[in-house]
């Protein structure tokens, strides 16, 4: 288990520290359904749904969730889907959860758009839903949700990869291809969505040229955040567009585990090492970070991202109104702006990795090793 780390309450209250921000679509907030009947109490069950162990970070999300709840007092049930059936389990889990009497579900949806019926009966039995890292999509029935702004994530991996680009390859216009991550992770469009407002400008000055010309979401997604299919299309792009010599200068990758695939078929296939992107500060990429393999990650401290949800629980149980943000960019479920706590995420390169990572010690310790 990752060695824990003493985050300062300071630390804590200014990641979850809101930032206040963008103008609502004129949805309504959450929080308008009963959820303030809701008593909770030292000692109640609190359910954590998790997704699929896809990246490090939902692995580390358990152990974390498990930490922070028994300190605080409450009782934690925490269930993974499983990797074969992902939704069906985690509906199932969910509901088990409510049997059980959890007064509040924590949930990091497998398919935030097929939970509609799983939150519905969670209010009908007065529990208290939070949406972990990814937003429920579609109802009314969410109370709050907890996460890194991953709009921002995205402006700050095709941030990353313009700076990349401008470092190592040269003046441009530069050829790039885009990856996004699975259709069925509410993440995936935020991430998206956040690059190409950066990257559209870019593409239309001719600064970048996407040469495949597949700049959707549905072009550039991969499903199940599997690196096999991340390496494949890469593969398929190569030989499709880039076998006769036209450069391939970068690629925006949506997080670690398929960048390492995406540099993987590139070496295959003797290209030069394109400026490729990432998210989760995987420790297998940070090494390639670190010798400008791979360009970027992104930090999003799950330690914190967990520490936050279960602070918001103990806020509640005290019979407090939480302090959260309207940000219509990152929150808004299709149906409601869920009210939220937001935290930052860092970017992370070769040049500010010790100093990123200095409140986690195996990752600064990873990076400093690798220096
Ligand atoms: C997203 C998460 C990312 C990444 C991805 C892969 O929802 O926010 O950090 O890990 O899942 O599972």
């Amino acid at each position: 288990m990752r060695k824990k780390y003493i985050v300062g309450i300071a630390a804590v209250a200014a990641a979850a520290a809101l930032t206040l921000s963008g103008c609502s679509t004129g949805r309504t907030t959450s929080g308008s359904s009963d959820s303030s009947s809701t008593t909770i109490k030292k000692g109640d069950l609190i359910g954590v749904a998790l997704p699929a162990k896809t990246s490090q970070n939902w692995v580390l999300a358990g152990q974390d969730f498990k930490d922070s709840i028994e300190k605080a007092g409450f009782k934690a049930d925490i269930q993974y889907a499983d990797n074969s059936s992902p939704v069906p389990s985690q509906q199932a889990e969910i509901n088990s959860m409510l049997t059980k009497g959890a007064k509040v579900v924590i949930i990091g949806a497998a398919d935030g758009s097929q939970l509609t019926t799983q939150v519905a009966t969670a209010k009908k039995d007065g529990a208290i839903v939070i949406a972990w890292d990814r937003n429920i999509l579609n109802t009314k029935n969410v109370d709050y949700y907890v996460a890194f702004n991953n709009f921002h994530v995205g402006e700050l991996q095709a941030q990353a990869l313009l700076d990349g680009l401008k470092k190592e390859k040269g003046s441009g216009p530069y050829n790039v291809e885009l990856f996004a991550g699975s259709p069925d992770d509410a993440n995936a469009p935020l991430f998206f969505n956040g690059a190409m407002s950066v990257l559209k400008p870019k593409i239309a000055d001719g600064t970048i040229k996407v040469v495949s010309g597949q700049t959707t979401f549905n072009n550039a997604s991969t499903q199940g955040w599997l690196a096999q299919n991340a390496q494949k299309r890469m593969t398929d792009l190569i030989t499709g567009y880039y076998a006769k010599g036209t450069k391939l200068d970068g690629v925006l990758s949506p997080n670690d585990t398929l960048a390492r695939a995406i540099l993987q078929a590139t070496k295959s296939a003797g290209l030069p090492n394109p400026v490729v992107t990432g998210q989760d500060s995987e420790t297998d990429s940070i090494p390639l970070i670190m010798n400008g393999t791979q360009y970027s990650t992104i930090y999003k401290d799950t330690t914190l991202e967990a520490q936050a949800a279960v602070d918001l629980v103990t806020t509640l149980s005290k019979g407090e109104k939480p302090k959260t943000v309207d940000n219509d960019k990152n929150n808004d479920n299709g149906k409601i702006i869920v009210k939220s706590i937001e935290l930052s995420p860092v970017l992370v390169t070769k040049d500010n990795a010790v100093e990123a990572y200095k409140n986690n010690p195996d990752l600064e310790k990873l990076a400093t090793a690798n220096q």
